[in-house]
């Protein structure tokens, strides 16, 4: 039987919710991940020492051995003495929502320069700018390449704050991150790295494959699987796992966001080997995320093992992404 072992990896964008939820997403999570960049977009949101200290603490229960990486919501409301404590409380990135963009972002940003005071603070000590970046007034399979011009305007005004481009859907992001400052990166998901919108609505439609960004066309799949497939260090994982109860959906006003942490791993394995290129794996999952946010590398490793299993049709009301299908591969 093929097997791989590797540094346990690290998911550098993922949604653990709230209350019911969270012992289900931690339990996930921690399986193939032991450490996870959390976004706070919660309700309320999660954008003061208080509400990190609590939700880290809750997260922590659940598993006392996986190690939640807090983030806070850029509000216009913050101060740069709010931003100072955060990072005091142990906060790696700020997250940047335009309003409007996403689950849960009607209090984001309107315009980055409202905020432009915070990014100073934010750079002058090193926290990490993580960016949905999508305009969400054009239409939707043009609002990441929309949003560039601002990601370019934010990192030529700091040219020293690390900015990441969150979840790269479009050939246009990707190539704004591979030809940008040395300190713009971006995460790719599993979702848009091997789907595209047919997915979604080539056949009947498939709610369960809907988040945002939405998953384009096959040249936009293919822009995004080439840097991978170099191992550029500039591009590495981040699952955007972001459940939502199947009643929410399955209905006339489904929201957006993918379930993916218990597929994420074993079908990045998948890809990797179908490429013949499975010793990049452990650089995109374990290595160039830590390296980008100045973490050492995890200590515990991760057998994977090519093993074919059924992903369940649901887990607690929740539906992960290739819910009922066939992986060729498991953790071990
Ligand atoms: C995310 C969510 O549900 O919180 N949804 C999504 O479609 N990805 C938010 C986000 O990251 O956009
Ligand atoms: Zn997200």
């Amino acid at each position: 039987m093929k097997k791989i072992e590797i540094i346990k990896p690290d998911d550098f964008h993922v949604h653990l919710r709230q209350d019911e939820l969270l012992e289900l997403t931690v339990g996930h999570c921690s399986e193939s991940f032991c450490r996870a960049i959390v976004m706070p977009n919660t309700i309320p949101p999660i954008a003061s020492v208080e509400t990190i200290n609590e939700y880290k603490e809750k997260i922590e229960f659940f598993n006392s051995e996986f190690k939640p990486l807090m983030t806070f919501k850029l509000l216009k409301s913050l101060t740069a003495d709010d931003i100072i404590a955060m990072q005091e409380a142990g906060a790696l990135a700020g997250k940047l929502y335009p309003a409007g963009s996403t689950t849960n972002s009607s209090d984001g940003i309107k315009d980055w320069r409202e905020i432009a005071h915070l990014l100073t603070v934010m750079s002058d000590v090193g926290l990490v700018l993580s960016i949905h970046g999508e305009d969400p007034s054009v239409f939707s399979l043009d609002r990441e390449k929309a949003f560039i011009p601002q990601i370019l305007e934010i990192s030529g005004e700091f040219p020293q704050l690390k900015i990441v481009f969150e979840h790269l859907s479009s050939a246009e992001g990707i190539a704004a991150v591979e030809n940008g400052p040395e300190n713009l990166v971006g995460t790719i998901t599993v979702q848009h790295l091997l789907l595209t919108l047919d997915d979604i609505i080539g056949g009947s439609l498939n709610p369960h494959s809907f988040c945002k960004p939405v998953l384009k066309r096959p040249e936009d799949r293919d822009a995004i699987e080439r840097v991978v497939l170099k191992g550029n260090r500039k591009f590495f994982f981040g699952s955007d796992s972001a459940p939502h109860k199947i009643t929410n959906k399955e209905n006339s006003c489904g929201s957006a966001g993918c379930y993916t942490s218990p597929v994420a791993l074993p079908l990045l394995v998948d890809f990797f080997d179908k490429q013949d290129k499975i010793e990049l794996l452990e650089g995109f999952v374990s290595h160039y995320g830590a390296d980008f946010y100045g973490l050492e590398y995890n200590r515990e490793k991760i057998t994977l093992v090519k093993e074919s299993w059924k992903v369940p049709d649901e887990y607690s009301g929740v539906k992960s992404l290739y819910a009922g299908k066939t992986i060729d591969w498991k953790i071990g």
